[in-house]
């Protein structure tokens, strides 16, 4: 089963207003599965990708910020690098980024395994 995604106030983020004021490309962050950090990422203005990406750092669990000037998302703790598909391309992480699917339905952004 799918779960709503949450806003940083617990609320479910409703599709239009999650694409209002961004841009294609643009990646932000809600609560998904299990409360963990997921990227939504933008596909257009009137749509979201068919992926969320999973924020926890697979070396030992930071939470990655995206780095728009770097096209890379990088971890703080170690320097871990992924690239914008959250693919590692620098470790010591392990292993990519964890991807969750991503729907929308009645206006909701679902995020399911
Ligand atoms: Fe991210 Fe170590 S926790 S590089």
């Amino acid at each position: 089963g799918g779960a709503t995604a949450k806003d940083e106030l617990g609320n479910d983020v409703s599709l239009a207003k999650f694409l209002e004021n961004r841009n294609a490309g643009d990646r932000t962050l809600v609560q998904g599965l299990k409360g963990d950090p997921t990227y939504i990422v933008v596909e257009n203005k009137e749509a979201i990708k068919d992926y969320g990406i999973n924020a926890i750092c697979t070396h030992l669990g930071c939470v990655v910020p995206w780095n728009v000037a770097e096209n890379k998302f990088k971890c703080p703790c170690h320097g871990s690098q992924y690239d914008e598909t959250g693919k590692v391309v620098r470790g010591p992480a392990p292993l990519s980024l964890a991807l969750a699917h991503a729907s929308s339905a009645d206006d909701k952004i679902v995020l399911s395994p």
